[in-house]
């Protein structure tokens, strides 16, 4: 009796161990496929399938208590283990395919460059006010059918004054107050030598405008400046006079200004006889904008061309009088600073 009860104990203690590693296994298995399916990225579903099927992890554990079972227990247990082992291992090959998948398709999407799209904020410079103006006047005597030339900033005394009709100690000379450099050459103070260039290049006719920096030892305010731009004009043909001057000047300025009012004064420069400077109406004042007049005769006979035969007119414009009319800019210092914020409203 007592024989048959420590059995039948054994027989119960035999039994529940199978039951429980049966248990056992289908909490894992319930377990597994849940967490398999998810395991978000590759790194936890490592994880998980060392916590399930790794030496310490929970199949081992289960396959580890198997010493307790009868021996034809044991088979029936380590068969299923076995094919969940296969089942899970097989799960998990699959869930990590598809991980894999899916972050190369969010690899893929975050490198797109979409060519479409609106640029990420290179910024294009554009021209300076100075430029454009200086662009804008060339236009509209090429138009006229003037031609654009140039000169040299470093001027000798000859070009800039002697063959202009300005001799040493000529009082004009104080009227361009002018930074010498050495071997009798300076920096030019204006444009009108470009004139005598061109005239000793190609003899008349000729129809020229020459924009160039110049240079000043005027004192800076706020519409003086040591380094500025002009725009030479010169015209000379048989029978020019003064109304061809008036009449190009006022066509030039309208086309230019619009409808500012523009007079004409009478003055005085050594290379023109008569002179006369132009100004336009702009904030109530009347602001200089251009000195011009019928070419000296004796400017020409320096230079070999017969004033009896031809006769023209010149100008000088300055450039930077006609950009702060045209943009209402109040201070000519606010042209060369480089300041984007003031540069980037043009
Ligand atoms: N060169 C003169 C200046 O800078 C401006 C000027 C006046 C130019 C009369 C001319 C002209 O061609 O005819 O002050």
């Amino acid at each position: 009796m007592f024989k048959v009860c420590i059995q039948s104990l054994f027989l119960v203690s035999q039994n529940v161990s199978l039951k429980k590693l049966n248990d056992d296994l289908d909490g894992l298995e319930k377990d597994a496929s849940n967490d398999i399916t998810v395991a978000s990225d590759q790194e936890s579903l490592e994880n998980l399938r060392i916590q399930l099927l790794g030496k310490k992890g929970r199949l081992s554990k289960i396959l580890g208590s198997m010493g307790s079972l009868s021996g034809s227990d044991r088979p029936v247990i380590g068969q299923r283990a076995n094919i969940l082992k296969n089942q899970l291992q097989g799960l998990i090959t699959d869930r990590l395919e598809d991980l894999k998948e899916k972050a190369l398709k969010e690899k893929i999407s975050s490198e797109t460059i979409d060519v479409s799209a609106p640029s990420s904020g290179i910024r294009f410079g554009h021209r300076h006010p100075l430029i454009s103006t200086t662009e804008q006047i060339l236009d509209l005597f090429c138009g006229l059918g003037y031609e654009v030339q140039e000169g040299p900033e470093i001027e000798t005394d000859y070009y800039n004054f002697e063959a202009l009709n300005i001799p040493k100690e000529h009082p004009a000379r104080d009227m361009q107050d002018t930074f010498y450099l050495e071997n009798n050459l300076l920096l030019r103070t204006h444009t009108s030598p470009v004139q005598i260039r061109c005239l000793e290049n190609s003899p008349p006719p000729i129809r020229i405008v020459a924009p160039g920096r110049v240079y000043r030892r005027d004192a800076v305010d706020s519409t003086h400046s040591p380094v500025f731009h002009q725009v030479e004009v010169l015209a000379i043909d048989e029978g020019l006079d003064f109304s061809h001057l008036r009449g190009t000047v006022m066509a030039f300025l309208k086309a230019f200004f619009g409808d500012l009012p523009i007079r004409f004064r009478a003055s005085y420069f050594p290379f023109t006889e008569p002179s006369a400077e132009v100004d336009v109406q702009w904030r109530g004042k009347w602001l200089e904008v251009m000195g011009c007049g019928m070419v000296d005769p004796a400017v020409l006979e320096g230079l070999g061309i017969d004033p009896e035969r031809w006769t023209g007119f010149a100008a000088g414009l300055g450039v930077e009088r006609f950009c702060m009319v045209r943009h209402e800019i109040d201070d000519i210092r606010r042209l060369y600073t480089s300041d984007l914020r003031f540069l980037e409203q043009f």
